[in-house]
């Protein structure tokens, strides 16, 4: 090979090169590429309402007229059973580690005559309806911070609906509980 011949392929390849090159430059300028203004990738996820399947983790609970609709007198009493340690339920019966819960249902709260309450406990203000003994009964520490009940609380609604349901048997005038049948296909969806 002589040095003309090596000229030709060098010039060859260098010409490859350069056009590559400008190849690249051109695909840059019509293939623009903008960079993310936030990192990472966004994922868009479905919140799901309703019943869960059975093994799911802390399904979402019904509204509270929807479990009264189905709860039932019988499974809230056995579910009192987690309360008899600490409170009675009879009307005149004495107060124990907790208050005598006789007329609980629309009871103002903090109020049960001789009991020494909480300071937390003191600065609720109302009675106790439904909806705040179901809040209230699934975790009371999270409703009222500081409140001297150690009862880690019910997570399951239907649970607390039966025993709301059983507490307020235990009244001389029970309160109306508020019902309302599921909707065809399940429980309303929270959108
Ligand atoms: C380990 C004892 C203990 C257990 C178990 C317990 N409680 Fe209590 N409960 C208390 C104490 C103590 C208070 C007073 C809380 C305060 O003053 O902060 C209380 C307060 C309450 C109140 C508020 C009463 C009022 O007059 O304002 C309700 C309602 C109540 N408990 C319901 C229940 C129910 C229903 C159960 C069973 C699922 C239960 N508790 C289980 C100790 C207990």
């Amino acid at each position: 090979m002589d040095s003309f011949e090596l000229n030709k392929v060098m010039g060859a390849v260098l010409g490859t090169c350069l056009f590559l090159l400008s190849l690249n430059i051109a695909a840059g300028a019509i293939f623009a590429t903008h960079p993310p203004t936030k990192p990472g990738y966004e994922i868009a996820v479905q919140e799901q309402a309703g019943p869960g399947k059975p093994g799911e983790a802390a399904p979402a609970d019904d509204p509270l007229p929807v479990r009264f609709a189905s709860a039932d007198m019988g499974r809230g009493e056995n579910s009192a059973k987690k309360c008899v340690a600490c409170h009675t339920f009879g009307k005149g019966e004495p107060n124990r580690v907790g208050p005598n819960l006789y007329g609980i249902v629309g009871r103002a709260k903090a109020s049960e005559a001789g009991f020494n309450y909480s300071a937390a406990m003191k600065g609720q203000k109302g009675n106790w309806t439904p909806e705040d003994l179901d809040v209230y009964l699934a975790n009371p520490k999270a409703m009222v911070p500081g409140t001297s009940m150690t009862f880690a609380g019910i997570p399951r609604g239907k649970e607390r609906a039966d025993l709301i349901t059983y507490l307020n048997s235990k009244s001389d005038k029970p309160a109306d509980l508020p019902k309302q049948q599921a909707a065809v296909g399940g429980a309303p969806k929270a959108q």
